[in-house]
């Protein structure tokens, strides 16, 4: 089957919920109603790729053994909300800037500095993560291990997040410092991350939702924004119970602000800033 120009009908409400249920059930990602024609969009777009057009037969195919394991790494792709940018939430970067350096100050470090960007996009948070713990190390001079891990669900951010180069618009946030110190301006008009930063940051690929089949590594920072919010709110709960196990003592949790409420956890001190949704554990 080739590209096809034939028309692909609406997607009714019953199909609606069953590739939403679907959706929700792999990826814990959750659309409501008004978001159909947004997800017919992109099932018509790939199914039109494939010479498909029959939501019944492209769900079988999604489904269905390897091949559909295949499909699937596509759909997501193109349904996941990728928009990022570097140091998105100021703030929250500030908190982790302030916490690395008390624990310097303080003669705390473990051996090396572990931090996690859960749901990472394109790279963009992890890159600026690596930005603030390189700015603190070489700030009192320390030459310690650290590194980022970087993990989504999308392969395609992950290839970008590698590539390392961005659009002016993603690093408009950066102070002009920080992308004189970090940032190379390529012929192309795009940004490359100097490679000490890149170096630093590790792309894996992963479901947030398989957390606990994951390696046990324990983190000094583990930071989740912008992912939770398209979860429901006891998928959030589960998800955090789970990072708070791959916490280090003395670890920081950091989400986005009002991402996740009425929520607690008997190894965690919130941060008293109104300004970060940030956690320790004891
Ligand atoms: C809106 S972006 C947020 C990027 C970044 N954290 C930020 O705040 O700028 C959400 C990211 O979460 C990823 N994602 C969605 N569901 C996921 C899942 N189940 N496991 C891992 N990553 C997932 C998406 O692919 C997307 O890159």
């Amino acid at each position: 089957m080739g590209w096809s120009l034939r028309t692909i009908a609406d997607l009714s409400d019953a199909e609606f919920l069953q590739w939403a249920k679907l959706l929700e059930e792999r990826a814990g990602i959750q659309l409501s109603l008004n978001q159909k024609s947004l997800l017919q969009s992109q099932l018509s777009i790939r199914m039109r790729e494939l010479g498909y057009d029959s939501y019944a037969e492209y769900y079988s195919l999604v489904t269905d053994g390897l091949q559909g394991r295949l499909e699937w790494s596509i759909l997501i792709d193109r349904v996941a909300v990728k928009e990022t940018s570097f140091f998105r939430h100021r703030a929250s970067f500030e908190f982790v800037r302030r916490y690395l350096q008390d624990k310097i100050n303080n003669q705390q470090l473990t051996s090396s500095f572990d931090a996690w960007s859960v749901g990472c996009s394109t790279g963009e948070e992890p890159y600026s993560l690596a930005m603030v713990i390189n700015d603190c190390f070489e700030l009192a001079q320390l030459e310690p291990y650290y590194g980022v891990t970087a993990l989504d669900i999308s392969s395609t951010a992950l290839a970008k997040g590698r590539l390392g180069r961005f659009m002016p618009r993603s690093i408009e946030q950066m102070t002009a410092e920080e992308s004189k110190r970090y940032c190379q301006l390529g012929h192309d008009g795009t940004y490359e991350v100097v490679r000490k930063i890149r170096d630093r940051v590790c792309f894996t690929y992963g479901n947030v939702l398989q957390i606990n089949d994951m390696p046990a590594v324990q983190m000094d920072v583990i930071f989740c924004q912008n992912l939770l919010v398209y979860f429901r709110r006891w998928l959030r709960r589960d998800i955090l119970n789970s990072l708070v196990d791959r916490l280090k003592p003395g670890g920081t949790l950091v989400i986005g602000i009002g991402e996740v409420v009425d929520w607690e956890h008997p190894k965690l001190k919130r941060i008293a800033n109104e300004e970060v949704q940030a956690y320790v554990r004891q």
